[in-house]
């Protein structure tokens, strides 16, 4: 590992996430409703699923997002200011920052958090490529809960929370997680990537690409409990169910069995009736009214929004 690039935290303890993912997945399979938490879906294989969605035609979010960034980056750079320290939350493939880091004059460091190790250390090195000179120092950990930030405290502090990865978040958590940026960040400020409500034709379709990614993508909860876990899922029995409920704004995931069958975790029998569902995500959708009052509630004030010409996705800077 090069001196650019700092390890911050011990490279993941594997068989403390993994029993911490048994125990997500024996809990939210024994309840009613049946669930699994979409953090999950982010293993190595999830990661590279993800990033293929990303450039599906259907799915609008990344290449509208990426166009406003492209768009906007000098003023964004100006809001965040040179010589901060630039902090990503749930930073995936580390691409969008790189439109940023062209436009700010130097950040301090670089700051990855995400929960996929091997993958964000393999993602920092590959920056570290185009970017030389750029200090970076990954985190992984969940970006939910309370983050050490690496280095002395003496940095201005620019957060960066792209991919509209807070309509994951049922609202409460959303501003529960603006609340702690915003201590992380005081005095600094934080830029929010934020999908917005829109027809639910188009929605529907994000969700649905026709090359059955998203699919995949949802499936492979189940490949990963498979692998991880011994778990025993037929594949064939779940059918991927992804749809857009006007009255919570926000886009639902679901597994479906397809007949009633058990299957075993852990040791533990698992029973699903025909067209029982496992819910595996919430995408929410805001207006910019809605976002701006969530920002509110969670203490920060949002300065500035920028939106497309279609109003399909929307960027915000929050000063905290
Ligand atoms: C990672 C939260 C932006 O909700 O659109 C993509 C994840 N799920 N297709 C989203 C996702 C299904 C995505 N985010």
């Amino acid at each position: 590992m090069s001196e650019a690039l700092r390890a911050v935290q011990p490279a993941d303890m594997p068989e403390e996430n993994t029993s911490e993912f048994a125990a997500d997945v024996v809990g939210g399979l024994s309840g009613q409703p049946k669930r699994l938490s979409s953090k999950y879906f982010y293993d190595e294989r999830g990661s590279l699923l993800f990033e293929r969605i990303c450039s599906l035609p259907e799915y609008y979010p990344t290449r509208t997002e990426v166009a406003l960034l492209r768009t906007h980056a000098a003023e964004i750079a100006c809001f965040m200011g040179s010589d901060a320290l630039l902090v990503e939350f749930g930073a995936g493939a580390l691409v969008k920052v790189d439109l940023i880091l062209d436009a700010i004059a130097k950040p301090r460091a670089y700051v990855p958090v995400d929960i996929s190790g091997d993958y964000l250390y393999a993602r920092a090195a590959r920056l570290l490529d185009r970017h030389p000179g750029l200090s970076v120092w990954p985190v992984v950990g969940d970006f939910t809960l309370p983050i050490k930030l690496p280095g002395s405290g003496r940095y201005r502090r620019a957060g960066f929370f792209p991919g509209s990865t807070i309509g994951n978040l049922e609202p409460p958590q959303a501003a529960g997680f603006l609340r702690n940026a915003a201590e992380l960040l005081r005095g600094g400020g934080l830029l929010v990537g934020v999908d917005l409500v829109k027809d639910s034709v188009v929605l529907h379709a994000a969700y649905n690409d026709s090359a059955g990614v998203t699919e995949a993508f949802n499936k492979n909860l189940l490949v990963r409990a498979n692998r991880e876990l011994g778990a025993n899922f037929h594949l064939p029995d779940f059918r991927h169910h992804a749809f857009y409920d006007p009255t919570h704004r926000r886009i639902e995931m679901h597994l479906v069995a397809g007949r009633s069958h058990t299957v075993s975790v852990m040791g533990r029998r698992i029973v699903f009736t025909e067209g029982e569902t496992i819910h595996t995500e919430n995408s929410y959708k805001y207006t910019v009214q809605g976002f701006v009052e969530l920002a509110r509630e969670a203490g920060c004030i949002v300065r500035r929004t920028w939106c497309d010409p279609q109003n399909l996705f929307s960027l915000h800077w929050l000063e905290c």
